[in-house]
């Protein structure tokens, strides 16, 4: 083999190498969206507990993932811990699209779950849905408005009036009713969902916010203390033990070194990347003598 294909073998594994490594740090943005703690979009990053829940795999959209599909992420306020999120394939006010379930695991019902204010408004009833027979309690009015109310102003839901010249059944609900009872069961042929339904008196439905409010909680891990220190919180993959990640080549138990504070635990997390840092150590001495060979050879 020749000594210029080699160092080319060589750099090219030097940097796929080198990519990887950086790439175990946590990312903080996907596209313009912040993303930190509980979230995380790298592996081991952000609280197990919302492990696998985001998507940035295009780089620049975020993504919140269920069991049904994947949500963009409009806006997450870390804040008041809420976070919108829009189906694009449901209907709104300017748009019919047939159904598909909104379904969330088990964890994701535990930790982040669709707010008060966010109401699921099911169309085009069958007058044997179980919203219109025994479970008729589950349906409400909000801020004054009707579920009627969306057949006469949205040009997306005047379809169902045209064709019976009157209007289908329908019913506002809430989350809870969507998640004992799938679509085909509420025998709705369509949905959509608004959030900050208690500011919408007076409102009508071309202005409504169409997509789902969830309210997320932060588990208490002492993060603060580690993002103070600048590092980004997360988790053994293994164990699912918290780390605080300081940056490439530490990871600490509780907070990065501040001046004067030595981490805690960066010996010990040392030893456990002392392979790697070997690794990476001979791959540079073997690039550089390879080099000097082919100078002088
Ligand atoms: C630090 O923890 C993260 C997340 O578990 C992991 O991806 C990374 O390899 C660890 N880095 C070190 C230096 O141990
Ligand atoms: C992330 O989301 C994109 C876009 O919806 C999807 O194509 C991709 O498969 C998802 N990646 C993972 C790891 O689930
Ligand atoms: C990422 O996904 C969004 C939404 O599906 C799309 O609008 C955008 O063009 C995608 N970006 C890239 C780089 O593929
Ligand atoms: C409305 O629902 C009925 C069944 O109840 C269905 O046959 C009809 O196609 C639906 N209308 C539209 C426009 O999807
Ligand atoms: C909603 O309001 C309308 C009109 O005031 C009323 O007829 C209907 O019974 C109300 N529906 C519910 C579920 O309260
Ligand atoms: C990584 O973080 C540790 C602890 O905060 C610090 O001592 C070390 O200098 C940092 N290394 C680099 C390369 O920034």
């Amino acid at each position: 083999m020749s000594p210029i294909i080699l160092r080319f073998l060589i750099v090219s594994l030097y940097f796929t190498f080198q990519i990887t490594f950086i790439s175990s740090i946590c990312r903080g943005f996907c596209g313009n969206a912040a993303v930190r703690y509980p979230f995380g979009i790298d592996d081991g990053c952000g609280s197990p507990e919302f492990k696998g829940m985001m998507n940035c795999s295009n780089s620049t959209d975020l993504f919140f993932q269920t069991p049904s599909g994947n949500y963009k992420v409009q806006t997450i306020d870390y804040e008041k811990q809420t976070m919108v999120i829009y189906d694009p394939t449901m209907s709104t006010c300017s748009i019919l699209q047939p159904h598909h379930d909104f379904v969330m695991s088990e964890t994701q019902n535990a930790v982040i779950t669709p707010t008060q204010d966010t109401v699921f408004a099911l169309v085009n009833c069958s007058i044997d849905s179980p919203v219109l027979n025994r479970y008729s309690s589950l349906c409400f009015n909000f801020s004054g408005h009707t579920c009627d109310e969306l057949y006469g102003s949205c040009n997306a839901f005047r379809v169902f009036h045209l064709y019976t010249n009157s209007s289908p059944p329908c019913c506002f609900t809430s989350y809870s009713t969507m998640k004992f009872m799938n679509m085909n069961i509420l025998d709705c042929s369509h949905y959509t969902t608004v959030f900050n339904t208690d500011s919408l008196k007076g409102i009508g439905p071309l202005d409504w916010l169409y997509g789902i409010k969830l309210s997320f909680a932060v588990p208490d891990t002492g993060c603060q203390q580690c993002f103070k220190s600048g590092g980004s919180c997360g988790y053994n993959v293994e164990t699912e033990g918290s780390l605080c990640i300081c940056n490439a080549t530490v990871n600490s138990t509780r907070q990065c070194a501040l001046a004067g504070v030595a981490a805690d635990s960066a010996m010990a997390t040392g030893w456990s990347q002392s392979p790697k840092h070997v690794y990476h150590m001979l791959l540079i001495l073997y690039l550089a003598s390879v080099t000097l060979l082919s100078i002088f050879f």
